[in-house]
């Protein structure tokens, strides 16, 4: 049965390849003192970074900048950010790059204000902020982690080898607004732009592989699936195809600003095996997922073989005839372990770094979901990083 949920989304979104021209006009909803954040250098290269200092010098806006952020953004710079950001007496925070970028962006966002020391608040105590929240708009350049518009925020801490993610319940801290041009994400390596991919695709198994009710949400699912699973194979053999990237984009947007887990339950638990690895690794996000996925979902499935029988037919379209349920949900992951080498994910973890005497730490770093088909033990979890090897 469809639970009982409420819905509202308030990131407005500009899509397509005239977006950025939408960006003045936002900026005048907002305050003067702009901290424009980005990663490592990408926007440099690609004239993005050009393109924003002019609209925000046009704007009349004070600015400052924090530069830098890397992927896996860390707790570290979080601090270094919140120095600058006070300094300038911050009052909206435009974040370009990808998830990395927005999530340090909104992870900032609620901390400049806040008396309390965010890691522990926010990513310890998984605590609401209750300081004044300072808005942000963001500009996409990397696809795949849904950030663009939802309220979660991931970070990293060195010292703990913790990379812990926490999904914010207030909308406030969702953007206000996202500037979506699909020619912004073309200069991304191909290692990026396919690991993107599976993230998005992982994000819809999280939020599919649960419950054993019949509603919307996942055949919506199935929907976008099929089309990211679609395009990724369009966009591996052209990078450039507008059509199959700007279908990326937008297939991660919707698989990831809570619509499809409206009403249902959801699993979660590769995101944690992977944010572990992630940790541990400080691996490329959605290789972390890959890389644990197979082992994860063939140790599942016999517990969702109803699901696993639905997700072979209805996305991979495997024909029923004459099979068991069983083969017919084993031809279903077959399937996409296919894809997945056709499209160049990383598929085990020893090829991000991890060997077999890590694996009982990493186990130990992996947070425990309960709305999957199996919630893991310690020993599950060391069964599946083992697989994963
Ligand atoms: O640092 P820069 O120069 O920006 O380079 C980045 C980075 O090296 C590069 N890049 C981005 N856009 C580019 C580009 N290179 C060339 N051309 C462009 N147009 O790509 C690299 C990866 O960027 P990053 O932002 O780290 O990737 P992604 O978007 O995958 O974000 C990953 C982070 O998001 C978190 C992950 O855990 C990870 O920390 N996630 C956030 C979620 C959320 N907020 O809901 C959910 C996700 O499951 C995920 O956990
Ligand atoms: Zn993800």
């Amino acid at each position: 049965m469809l639970g009982n949920f409420s819905y509202c989304n308030p990131t407005k979104l500009y899509f397509g390849e005239n977006s950025l021209s939408n960006l003045s006009d936002e900026l005048k909803k907002y305050g003067d003192n702009v901290v424009f954040v980005y990663g490592t250098g990408s926007i440099k290269k690609n004239g993005i970074y050009d393109d924003i200092i002019k609209i925000l010098k046009e704007s009349n806006k004070n600015i400052t900048e924090i530069e830098g952020v890397m992927p896996n953004p860390t707790v570290e710079k979080l601090y270094e950010g919140i120095e600058i950001a006070r300094n300038h007496n911050a009052d909206f925070i435009l974040a370009v790059g990808g998830g990395s970028v927005c999530d340090f962006s909104k992870a900032l966002s609620v901390s400049v204000n806040c008396n309390e020391e965010p890691w522990e608040k926010y990513f310890v105590r998984f605590e609401e902020p209750d300081c004044e929240i300072i808005p942000i708009g963001c500009v996409l350049t990397m696809v795949g982690t849904g950030s663009e518009m939802n309220a979660g925020s991931v970070i990293t801490n060195q010292n703990t080898k913790e990379k812990i993610g926490h999904a914010f319940a207030d909308e406030k801290i969702m953007p206000k607004f996202t500037i979506l041009n699909p020619r912004f994400t073309m200069t991304l390596p191909k290692y990026q732009m396919v690991s993107g991919i599976y993230d998005i695709f992982n994000h819809i198994c999280e939020q599919y592989f649960s419950g054993t009710d019949d509603n919307t949400s996942d055949y919506i699912s199935e929907a976008l699936m099929k089309s990211v699973i679609h395009s990724s194979l369009v966009a591996v053999k052209n990078p450039n195809d507008y059509e199959a990237r700007s279908n990326i984009m937008w297939t991660a947007t919707w698989a990831l600003n809570t619509l499809i887990a409206k009403g249902k339950t959801t699993d979660w638990e590769v995101h944690m095996l992977g944010q572990a690895v992630g940790g541990y690794t400080n691996a490329t996000h959605g290789m972390t997922l890959s890389a644990v996925s197979l082992a994860y979902y063939r140790y599942i499935m016999p517990y969702g073989l109803d699901k696993f029988k639905r997700f072979a037919i209805n996305v991979w379209s495997v024909s029923p005839q004459g099979k068991t349920d069983e083969q017919i949900a084993k031809e279903g992951l077959l399937a996409m372990e296919i894809w997945m080498n056709e499209i160049g994910v990383i598929t085990n973890i020893s090829d991000l770094g991890v060997t077999k005497d890590d694996i009982e730490n990493i186990a130990d770093l992996t947070l425990t979901m309960d709305g999957g088909y199996k919630t893991l033990s310690r020993d599950e979890k060391i069964k599946v990083l083992s697989d994963s090897l």
